[in-house]
C-alpha cells in the first residue's frame, strides 16, 4: 500500500469549498486504488495573516516541507480588502511567490482543453472550435520580472520612480526549454516557443538556448511567435496549438487568456513542478465575490488532484479517470454558473453538487487495480 502526505493550503475566497470537492475525490480515490493520503491542512494566504501575522507562516512550511506534494487552493481578497495587509504581506507576494521560490517549482503547465462537444462553453464560434482546443501552456515560473531586483525611490526630477528587472540566466531558460521539449515529444511533436525578440533582449537569449537545446529533440518541428501575435491567434485559431512554452509573465497573461477562450477560467487547473517538490493549484484567483455561495465550478480544483496524482504518485489511469468523470458530467448537460446562463438548456449544479456527480462518474469506472 502507498502512502503519500498532502499540504491542503485551501486559501482565500473560494479556497475552502472548491478544496472541498478535491478533497471529496482524494477520499475515493483512496478507496478505489491501493493508496492512502495524509491530509495535512495548514493556513496560507490572507486567512493566514490575519490569524498569525504571515502569510506564509513557519508552521506551514513545515507542513509543506514533509508532504510528497502540495494542493493549493486560491488566495487573495479583494482590492479594498486587500489595503488591510502591508503590500509586502499581502497573499500574493507574501505567501504564493514565496510558497514557489522555496520549492522552486519552475515548471508550470496550464492545460487548456474544451472538447468539441463542450464547444457551448466557449465565446468562441464552434466553427473555431472544430474538433476541439487541447493545448498546454508552459509557464516558467521563478524567474523574469516576478522574481527580479525592485527598486522605488525618487529621483533627480524629484518625480517617484519604480524599477522592476527582468532576469535570467542560462541554466534556468534551457531547464524549461527541456520541459516543454519533453511534453511536446509525448504529444504532437510541434512547439510553439512564445517570446518578444524584436524588443527584449531576455527574448533574444532564450531563443539562442532554443538553438542549442533544439537537436537535443530532432524530430520537433519549432515553430516561433512573438508573444502578441500569439495573443491573438488563441482566439483566431486555437486548435494550431499543442504545446506553448514561454517566460513568466507572458505565461501569466496567456493563460488567463486560455481560460477565456475555453469559457471560464474555473477550466483551468495546474501543476508548478521543481526538481524536488511540486504543488498544485488552480490557475485563477480566489472569486470573493461569490465565496461562501456554493456556486463556484471546483473543476479547476479536482483537475489540479488529476494533475498531482499523474505527475507527483504515477497514478496516470486513474489521473485520466478523473479527466474522463469532469466531462462526463458536463455532457450528461450539466454546467455550473461561471459557464452557463441559467434557462441556456443545461442543469446548474452547485459547487458540491458538481463534486458528487464526478464522485458518482468515477464510482462507476473501472479503477487501475480494477477492485472498484
Ligand atoms: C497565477 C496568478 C498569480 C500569478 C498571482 C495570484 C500572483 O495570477 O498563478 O497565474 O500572477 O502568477
Ligand atoms: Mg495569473
Amino acid at each position: 500500500m502507498k502512502h503519500y502526505k498532502i499540504a491542503i493550503l485551501a486559501g482565500d475566497g473560494i479556497g475552502p469549498e472548491i478544496t472541498k470537492e478535491a478533497i471529496k475525490i482524494l477520499k475515493l480515490v483512496e478507496q478505489r486504488n491501493a493508496v492512502t493520503f495524509e491530509l495535512l491542512p495548514a493556513l496560507f494566504g490572507a486567512c493566514a495573516y490575519f490569524e498569525t501575522g504571515d502569510a506564509f507562516p513557519r508552521e506551514t512550511i513545515e507542513i509543506c516541507d514533509q508532504a510528497d506534494a502540495i494542493l493549493k487552493g486560491t488566495i487573495g481578497l479583494s482590492h479594498e480588502e486587500s489595503k488591510k495587509i502591508p503590500v509586502d504581506k499581502q497573499p500574493e507576494r507574501g505567501a504564493l511567490l514565496p510558497l514557489r521560490r522555496r520549492y522552486n517549482t519552475y515548471a508550470n503547465f496550464r492545460p487548456v482543453s474544451l472538447p468539441r462537444q463542450l464547444a457551448h462553453f466557449s465565446p468562441l464560434k464552434p466553427e473555431i472550435i472544430g474538433d476541439g482546443i487541447d493545448l498546454v501552456i508552459v509557464r516558467e515560473l521563478v524567474g523574469g520580472l516576478y522574481f527580479g531586483a525592485k527598486e522605488t525611490g525618487v529621483n533627480d526630477q524629484g518625480l517617484r520612480y519604480v524599477k522592476e528587472t527582468l532576469e535570467y540566466d542560462e541554466g534556468q531558460i534551457r531547464r524549461i526549454l527541456h520541459q516543454a521539449f519533453r511534453l511536446a515529444n509525448r504529444r504532437k511533436k510541434v512547439l510553439h516557443n512564445i517570446h518578444k525578440s524584436n524588443v527584449l533582449k531576455s527574448s533574444v537569449l532564450w531563443n539562442e538556448i532554443l538553438e542549442e537545446v533544439a537537436p537535443e529533440y530532432p524530430d520537433m518541428e519549432v515553430v516561433h511567435l512573438l508573444v502578441d501575435a500569439a495573443a491573438t491567434l488563441l482566439c483566431l485559431k486555437p486548435t494550431q496549438f499543442d504545446v506553448m512554452v514561454m517566460e513568466n509573465m507572458f505565461g501569466d497573461i496567456l493563460s488567463d487568456q486560455g481560460g477565456g477562450i475555453l469559457g471560464s477560467l474555473g477550466l483551468m487547473p495546474s501543476a508548478c513542478l521543481g526538481d524536488e517538490k511540486a504543488y498544485y493549484e488552480p490557475s485563477h484567483g480566489s472569486a470573493p465575490d461569490i465565496a461562501g455561495k456554493n456556486i463556484a465550478n471546483p473543476y479547476s480544483m479536482i483537475g489540479s488532484v488529476a494533475m498531482m496524482l499523474e505527475n507527483s504518485f504515477g497514478m496516470d489511469r486513474e489521473a485520466k479517470n478523473i479527466w474522463d468523470a469532469m466531462q462526463g458530467v458536463f455532457g450528461d448537460g450539466y454546467s455550473t454558473a461561471d459557464l452557463s446562463k441559467s434557462g441556456s438548456g443545461v442543469t446548474m449544479l452547485s459547487t458540491d453538487e458538481f463534486g458528487d456527480k464526478v464522485a458518482a462518474k468515477l464510482s462507476e469506472m473501472p479503477s487501475a487495480a480494477g477492485t472498484a
